[in-house]
């Protein structure tokens, strides 16, 4: 089967400057939409096809739709930022393009090639350049996502999908300067089990989490940490980003086990760390170790990562059971903060692309 190609259909009725600008001031994180979107179509037989970009539109949607009832859809996150010289990059984008095939896998979905994912996201950018933001750390953030179209209330595997691609323009995560995260331990939900979904980026988990996160919420805390299913003490993610320990000039990260996320900014971080001359470390680390090490001092940091926010440090640490405030003072730490800089540096085309990560579009 071929891939096919993005037939073109622009809107004529855009938004206009004035209120694009308007948006763009204060855009915050997944509230407004781009002028357009792209559709590609799935068939059982048929393979991919009718890839088109179309003015941005609400779905209409049978209510016997498998997806409402079964949940069979993954999406990925990442962004495009204005680069130093005006232009527009996105940051490895074929990384959650193999992340989507694994999703997809998971999910009993069809793969999407790595070209289409890739060419739907740059079509969509180029389409709605002038909805990047133009500086720093603002982005427009591209959600490309596939569900089940087929409609019918059985229970198996659809055989009628549609990926879409749409954009939103994204603020600085931290407006106010980079302010450390207060996180709630999870004793009593877990996110995900060894066999289970959890490095799917599937819906359902994110609709799992939700319980938790409301419990953390309730206790004063911004993020909630999960911890491991079966023996209920391994440190694993905080919220939907990656943690990294930091002990002196040694970092560790949990090691991907199958029920956490292989985030793209994780693996960038490790790699950017060890650029900068760190020793990096995947692990497990139990949450008696993170208290007992953040106690004796050799635990200096703790950092979360993830697409959205980039880099964010943990501050304080709470649970049923008590807590304790990370590196001293909670404040954010030194390899935090340089870390954070280079991989936006990288990320805004302000730092040399030494690892070639840069996908120039516009
Ligand atoms: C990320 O930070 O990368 C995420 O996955 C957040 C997204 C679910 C809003």
């Amino acid at each position: 089967m071929t891939t096919p190609t993005i037939e073109l259909k622009p809107s004529a009725n855009l938004v206009t400057e004035a209120e694009r600008d308007r948006i763009l001031a204060a855009p915050g994180f997944g509230r407004y939409f781009t002028d357009h979107m792209v559709t590609v179509k799935w068939t059982e037989g048929r393979g991919w096809h009718d890839a088109e970009l179309v003015p941005y539109a609400p779905l209409s949607l049978d209510p016997a739709n498998m997806t409402l009832h079964y949940a069979q859809t993954i999406f990925e996150g990442l962004k495009a930022y204005r680069q130093a010289d005006g232009s527009v990059a996105t940051f490895r984008p074929e990384q959650n393009a193999r992340r989507f095939q694994r999703s997809a896998r998971r999910m009993a979905m069809p793969q999407l090639p790595e070209e289409l994912f890739v060419g739907a996201v740059d079509a969509l950018i180029k389409q709605d350049s002038a909805w990047v933001p133009g500086t720093g750390e603002e982005s427009l953030y591209l959600r490309p996502f596939m569900f089940a179209t087929e409609v019918g209330v059985g229970v198996r595997p659809a055989n009628e999908f549609l990926f879409m691609v749409i954009a939103s323009p994204a603020g600085a995560y931290f407006s106010g300067g980079v302010k450390p995260v207060s996180v709630w331990l999870s004793e009593e939900y877990v996110r995900a089990a060894p066999g289970g979904t959890g490095e799917a980026k599937a819906g359902g988990n994110y609709a799992a989490s939700l319980i938790a996160q409301a419990e953390a919420t309730k206790h004063g805390c911004d993020q909630v940490v999960w911890i491991d299913a079966i023996e209920r003490k391994w440190v694993e993610e905080m919220g939907t980003n990656n943690l990294f320990f930091v002990y002196g000039d040694r970092l560790m990260t949990p090691a991907l086990t199958g029920s956490l996320l292989a985030g793209v900014t994780r693996d960038s971080v490790s790699r950017i760390a060890a650029d900068l001359g760190y020793q990096v470390e995947e692990g497990k680390i139990s949450v008696d170790e993170w208290r007992r090490d953040d106690a004796n001092g050799t635990l200096t940091e703790v950092f979360a990562c993830g697409t959205a926010a980039v880099i964010t440090p943990v501050g304080t640490v709470r649970s049923a059971s008590g807590g304790w405030t990370v590196g001293g003072d909670g404040q954010p730490g030194e390899v935090t903060m340089k870390l954070r800089k280079a991989l936006l540096d990288l990320q805004t085309g302000a730092a040399p692309d030494a690892h070639g990560w840069l996908h120039p579009v516009a």
